[in-house]
């Protein structure tokens, strides 16, 4: 059911579960303070026990209000990038009323969103906003209302709908409370070269993929469709299939012979156009909801057309995804 800010900020108040526009994702949000809240919101989404929820802030001085500190480069990295898609990861201090939110852990990963309805909301409810991705656990991250409504429509207690995500992939997530180094937890569409710019003499290392299990959440198979999905280096391999699907670029689309690609599509079979290697942020905006059309095709078994993402933060973060839905 689709609810307006004011009804979301109530329900909020009153402990329940509503879903929330960000830039990057559409959020399940709780009142981060409330304990049965969070509870909710791990049985929503089916999610691990023990894998922590992002928190939304709407300033960095609401921040400082419940983290041990803000280290130098962090707060400098804030006061540039945030409202934005990158999140931080802090520590709190002993008696933490977050803790729930952390399932007990004594770090908190940190977000200020670009949405101008959530960053009210926070501040409206003047309380932090616990929000994980808006979808059942294992499924793909929802960049729209409608995308929130199909998987959990009917377990939320109110769907906000501000539009479709202007980013479409979750946010960069980094530890930078050491003086030495940032460490990069998450790819997203803030990555090294951004930072760099910023902090030139600060190291930066990147475990995206590499360091299993610093966040929780990388452990899990993670944005998938129910369809299998298998990756393939040249269309021919696949020209013979049935009932399936390609995903595949606008510019490996267009190599394929027309007479070819009318063959394939005689045979029950279908082109996911993912956009243009071009143009990496349409393509990052569209990229779950390509992926979710996938599941009403009703076909168990993809295939993705293997690109070469290149080293941009937005490659990168786009290569990580696929990475997590191949089988
Ligand atoms: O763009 C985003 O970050 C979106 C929107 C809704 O803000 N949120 C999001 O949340 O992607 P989620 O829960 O789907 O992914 C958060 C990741 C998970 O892998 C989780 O394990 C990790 O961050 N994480 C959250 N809190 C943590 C903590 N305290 N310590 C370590 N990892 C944490
Ligand atoms: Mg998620």
């Amino acid at each position: 059911m689709i609810i307006g800010p004011e009804q979301a900020i109530q329900l909020l108040k009153e402990g329940n579960v509503v879903a929330v526009p960000t830039e990057t994702v559409y959020g399940l949000a709780a009142d981060a303070l409330n304990p049965e809240a969070i509870a909710k919101v791990f049985e929503i989404k089916n999610r691990p026990a023990d894998n922590p929820l992002i928190c939304h802030f709407y300033s960095l001085e609401q921040i400082r209000d419940y983290v041990k500190e803000i280290p130098i480069a962090t707060e400098k990295l804030m006061m540039h990038f945030t409202p934005g898609p990158i999140s931080f990861m802090l520590d709190l201090p002993g008696d933490s009323p977050l803790k729930f939110a952390t399932c007990g852990s004594e770090q908190v990963i940190v977000r200020i969103p670009d949405h101008p309805i959530l960053l009210n909301i926070i501040k409206e409810l003047n309380r932090p906003v616990a929000a994980p991705s808006a979808n059942t656990s294992g499924k793909v991250s929802p960049t729209s209302a409608l995308m929130v409504e199909n998987d959990l429509g009917n377990k939320v207690d109110g769907i906000v709908d501000g539009g479709e995500c202007k980013v479409g992939i979750e946010s960069t997530i980094i530890d930078s409370r050491s003086k030495h180094e940032i460490v990069i937890l998450r790819h997203g569409v803030i990555g090294e070269k951004e930072i760099q710019s910023l902090l030139p003499k600060v190291k930066i290392r990147d475990v995206n993929g590499l360091e299993r299990g610093v966040t929780p959440g990388s452990k899990y198979r993670h944005y998938a469709p129910d369809t299998q999905i298998f990756p393939v280096d040249s269309f021919s391999t696949i020209v013979h299939e049935r009932k399936t699907a390609l995903l595949l670029s606008q510019e490996k689309f267009e190599a394929i012979n027309p007479a070819t690609r009318d063959k394939f599509l005689q045979h029950q079979n279908y082109f996911i156009l993912l956009g243009s290697m071009k143009n990496l942020s349409d393509l990052a905006r569209n990229f779950y909801s390509m992926l979710a059309s996938l599941d009403r095709l009703g076909i168990s078994k993809a295939f993705f057309l293997k690109e070469d993402f290149g080293t941009s933060s937005l490659g990168k973060a786009l290569q990580t995804r696929i990475e997590k839905i191949i089988s």
